[in-house]
């Protein structure tokens, strides 16, 4: 019963038989599974629920990340990212999605240990990378490499053994910046620099990135916060496309590294991670603030999309972005400004006051302003994604592991509705047309 003692069910008529169901209501929600009942005649497999792409589907309860779509709300564990953006550390964020709780000194003390002493990799992992082309594309890299981490970890498997999991966490969140930074220098041609396990998380990450012959690598203060920013903005994000290919693969009981290379190939692509990448190609194609109105007009005749506009659940302003947008000043001020910013801050404005934007409700993502920072580092865009990987790693761990403890979830196995050829018989080659 709710509060007005009205009855949580939803009662159904199926017109084709007259017949009324009564299904009931929970967290605002029907079970998919309660309109197999809805049948013509008793031998037929039942009723489905059709919906491509999840547009309206819950595949979980969850616990670990809300967000409110239309009131551009996101929390992880119930605390708000500006919040958790202006106060925590990665590290500290990412030991709350795993255990649904803020550490205190202690618990992030030994976490934080557990991370610097796992961000070393076999010595094979560099003969591999050395395989790649010198042109390889770092996601490419990352996603194989991180899939090869399972060759190395045979004990993984155990996904049932929380002791297990735990230290297969602390692996992979301490070592796919190590990969990351392999790939970047792989592709510069340039020496692997070891982790130091003197610096933070994304101070070590940046010192494996850009330290050349310095005896020791200095990060930059603001630099190393705005990283570690950075990645807590991207930690996670519910059940978007990668945490979706996570749990997925993940339900079928295979090792976390494999799951977590399934989670990257996910975010490799340009609708989703990729999209940092495609902003700040966009905005090279359009070459000026002048050229802007034309662009947007290629892109209301469905031409083009405008990359790091819009998102299945934001139909407001993505929080993060708004963040991102201001860590992005204070980052030029480091390391001077990257020019891209002042067209799309432009871009952003004009599109804001379009009524093809505003009427599809299409606002910044969180990929619109992230890449002008990356740039700005002196990154090359196709290592933005890679960066979006190791910020969302622990969201993806904290998802595929809530998946195999929820006594709920079996092996994700989707239904479908079969429109192709009825029985027919094979024809002999000679005999085709
Ligand atoms: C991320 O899910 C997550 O949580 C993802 C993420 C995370 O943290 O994990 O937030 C990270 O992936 C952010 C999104 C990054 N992707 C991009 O910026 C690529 C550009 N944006 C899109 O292609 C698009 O907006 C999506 C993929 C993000 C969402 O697509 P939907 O929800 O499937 O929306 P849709 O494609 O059905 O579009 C609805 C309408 C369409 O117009 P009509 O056909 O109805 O006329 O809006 C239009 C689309 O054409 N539209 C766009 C647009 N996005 C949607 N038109 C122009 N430019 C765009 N960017």
């Amino acid at each position: 019963m709710s509060k007005d003692g009205s009855k949580e069910t939803l009662t159904v008529t199926d017109n084709r038989t007259g017949k009324a169901y009564e299904l009931p209501i929970t967290n605002g929600t029907i079970r998919a599974m309660d309109l197999r009942q809805i049948k013509v005649e008793e031998n037929e497999f039942g009723m489905m629920s059709y919906d491509p792409a999840f547009t309206n589907t819950a595949s979980t309860k969850s616990k670990i990340t809300y967000i409110d779509g239309a009131n551009g709300v996101l929390r992880y564990r119930g605390y708000t990212i500006a919040d958790l953006a202006e106060n925590a550390s990665f590290l500290e964020v990412s030991y709350l999605l795993a255990n649904g709780e803020l550490p205190n000194r202690s618990n992030l003390d030994e976490f934080v240990h557990n991370i610097t002493y796992h961000t070393l990799v076999h010595e094979n992992i560099r003969q591999f990378i050395d395989a790649f082309r010198y042109d390889a594309h770092p996601m490419g890299i990352l996603t194989s490499t991180v899939a090869a981490l399972s060759t190395f970890y045979p004990d993984a498997k155990h996904v049932s053994d929380p002791e297990t999991r735990r230290l297969q966490m602390y692996r992979l969140i301490a070592k796919m910046p190590t990969l990351a930074a392999y790939a970047y220098r792989h592709r510069r041609g340039l020496p692997y620099v070891y982790p130091d396990n003197d610096l933070s998380y994304a101070g070590n990450f940046m010192s494996m990135l850009f330290k050349m012959t310095e005896v020791k690598y200095r990060p930059s203060p603001v630099i190393e916060k705005a990283l570690d920013t950075l990645f807590i903005l991207h930690a996670d994000h519910e059940q978007n496309c990668s945490a979706n290919a996570m749990r997925s693969v993940g339900s079928s009981q295979v090792d976390p590294y494999s799951a977590t290379a399934a989670a990257c190939a996910a975010l490799y692509g340009p609708l989703h991670g990729g999209a940092n990448e495609a902003v700040v190609r966009m905005l090279h194609e359009i070459g000026s603030v002048a050229k802007i109105p034309e662009y947007l007009e290629k892109v209301k005749r469905g031409e083009v999309r405008l990359m790091g506009f819009g998102h299945r659940v934001y139909k407001n302003y993505d929080p993060r972005a708004k963040v991102i947008k201001k860590l992005a000043y204070q980052v030029f001020d480091e390391v001077g400004k990257n020019p891209l910013i002042d067209m799309a801050v432009e871009l952003e404005r004009i599109a804001l006051e379009d009524d093809y934007f505003g009427s599809r409700r299409l606002y910044p993502n969180v990929d619109f302003y992230s890449g002008i920072i990356y740039q700005a580092l002196g990154l090359p865009v196709d290592m933005f994604p890679v960066l979006f990987a190791i910020g969302r790693t622990p969201g993806w761990i904290a998802q595929w592991e809530e998946l195999l403890t929820d006594e709920e979830q079996r092996i994700a196995r989707p239904r479908q509705i079969y429109l192709g050829y009825d029985e027919r018989k094979y024809v002999p080659i000679m005999q085709r047309g």
